[in-house]
């Protein structure tokens, strides 16, 4: 079994961005930015947003987070998406999710410039990363294709299970990982809350990618011998350390790793790679 390092394989793409930024400011360029949006205090999205913020200043890129209260009225979200679309030296801009129940989350993404989407949740993203057109691809599922890239996996003619149909990981990494493309070329069966026979399903999965949000829902009689596996779980649990928390991961990494050919260990896995991917994104973005 091989653990899958994404935090290592982050590191040497962060150290490239940095090298590129360094050389650009030499050139008396300005530094990319990342703006992201916080609204109220919900703990795991002040850790995102902190992890984020830290990433940038890693390689370089200027970031700012605007926070704003719980109370803030969509209409004002809005006029503030509307202010970051027009500021040039603007490069990046998210709108960190979820967002309070009295705001129309897709009001909000749909607002963002496309250009500046580097978390690819608008319409116009998505449906361009559909067709396979050049687009600003949502950063977990685009951090795990490169993680699949960069371990040289081989997806082609493989079958993926994906568990979780979420719009920002399960859709999105089923559609890239069946494309016309390397890595891609997979059949891929999108399970969800409601499939029948899932374990069955599992049992057939030369990948299996887990991103349902349930600490440690896939067990070890569910992965076949030689399977790769890949968690996207991060769900906050109570322990016995300084935050009061740890990270779990939606694999029962005892029972399944034995078994794997490949697995991302949780945390250190497919986290690394979704922050860089956002990089990219906003690299992307800043190049045009
Ligand atoms: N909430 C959980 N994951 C994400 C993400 O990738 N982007 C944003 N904007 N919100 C999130």
């Amino acid at each position: 079994m091989i653990l899958l390092d994404g935090k290592k394989v982050a590191g040497e793409i962060k150290a490239a961005i940095a090298d590129e930024v360094a050389r650009l400011v030499a050139s008396g360029r300005r530094a990319p930015q990342l703006v992201a949006v916080l609204v109220g205090n919900d703990g795991a999205s002040e850790t995102y947003v902190s992890h984020k913020e830290k990433a940038c200043h890693d390689v370089g890129f200027q970031s700012q987070v605007v926070r704003l209260p719980a109370s803030v009225s969509e209409a004002d979200l809005l006029t503030l998406v509307m202010e970051l679309n027009a500021d040039d030296t603007v490069d990046g801009l998210i709108v960190q999710l979820p967002l309070p129940a009295h705001i129309d989350e897709y009001k909000i993404i749909e607002a963002i410039d496309p250009k500046k989407d580097v978390d690819g949740f608008h319409p116009v993203n998505v449906g361009r990363m559909m067709l396979g057109l050049p687009a600003l691809v949502s950063a977990t599922p685009a951090g795990i294709v490169d993680l699949l890239a960069h371990y040289r996996i081989e997806t082609d003619g493989k079958h993926c299970v994906v568990i979780g149909r979420s719009h920002i990981v399960g859709r999105p990494v089923a559609n890239l990982l069946s494309q016309k493309a390397r890595p891609g070329n997979c059949t891929v069966t999108l399970c969800h809350s409601r499939t029948q026979h899932l374990r069955t399903i599992c049992q057939q999965a030369d990948i299996i990618i887990a991103a349902i949000g349930s600490p440690g829902f896939l067990k070890g009689d569910m992965v076949r011998k030689g399977a790769v596996v890949i968690d996207v779980g991060t769900t906050r649990v109570p322990a016995n350390t300084k935050s009061g928390f740890r990270l779990a991961g939606d694999v029962q990494f005892d029972e399944v790793a034995p078994r794997c050919s490949y697995i991302t260990p949780v945390p250190g896995g497919v986290g690394p790679m979704t922050i860089v991917s956002l990089l990219r994104n906003t690299w992307k973005a800043y190049r045009g």
